[in-house]
């Protein structure tokens, strides 16, 4: 989809469990793009402050750790300094910990531009997180805010790990609510954003609709840019 020096980048955010990284991987291979999940980002980190014992309420201490942290995700695979944290990183103490982690101001700004470096080095990318179009991209070509209903996103991550789908309710709407209310780059649908509500809908149609409006904007832009080098 490239073809013009300026990166193509499409950003998926939204709150936990709304099938934004499914979307976002199939998204990505429709586009010949990578894909970057932000979220395992601040996992990794969160990984790494609870194997060194750091209250991950210690800003200080956590800013530091993150800042000589080596975070590899490469095929599936998330990677700590060289120790492989994939399975951990979807664990519930992980889960408990991350929104602590991903309230830290120096944590976000090391992460950033982590995640701005990994798209530009590539020409471009479908990242997903919380804060893609609002902080990391926002002149993305497409700002997509994937949600549904708080019931479907449990129901989902019970279908795929088990547990109770109320007490995962609670605990999702909880992180939503520290994700939403942090004062550092909250969750929130930015005005120019695409909602799209995937409580009714399968993974295929939404991709579908998503590619149509990246090729719609890619043309829009193409025009425009034309016009301003002439
Ligand atoms: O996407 P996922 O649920 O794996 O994200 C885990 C946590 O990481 C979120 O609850 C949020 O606290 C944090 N996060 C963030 N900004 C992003 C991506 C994730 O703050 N861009």
């Amino acid at each position: 989809v490239s073809g013009s020096s300026v990166p193509v980048i499409v950003a998926i955010d939204g709150p936990a469990g709304a099938g934004k990284s499914t979307v976002s991987r199939s998204l990505a291979q429709r586009l010949g793009l990578g894909h970057l999940d932000t979220g395992a980002m601040y996992r990794a980190v969160t990984a790494a402050v609870l194997r060194a014992g750091i209250d991950p309420d210690d800003e200080r201490a956590v800013a530091d750790l993150c800042t000589n942290l080596r975070i590899v995700l490469e095929s599936g695979t998330v990677l700590v300094d060289g120790v492989d944290v994939t399975e951990e990183i979807r664990g519930p103490l992980v889960t408990a910990a991350v929104s602590a982690v991903a309230a830290n101001s120096a944590v976000r700004a090391d992460l950033v531009a982590r995640q701005r470096s990994w798209a530009v080095e590539r020409g471009g990318g479908v990242l997903e997180g919380r804060d893609i179009g609002s902080v990391v991209f926002p002149d993305a070509v497409l700002k997509v805010y994937l949600t549904a209903s708080a019931r479907t996103r449990a129901q989902r991550r019970v279908a795929e790990a088990g547990g109770d789908v109320e007490a995962i309710e609670r605990s999702i709407m909880e992180r939503d609510q520290r994700d939403a209310g942090r004062v550092d780059s909250p969750l929130r649908a930015t005005s120019d954003a695409v909602v799209v509500d995937s409580t009714q809908r399968s993974v295929d149609s939404i991709v579908d609709d998503l590619e149509a409006l990246v090729t719609t904007a890619l043309g829009a832009r193409a025009t425009t840019d034309g016009g301003l080098s002439r």
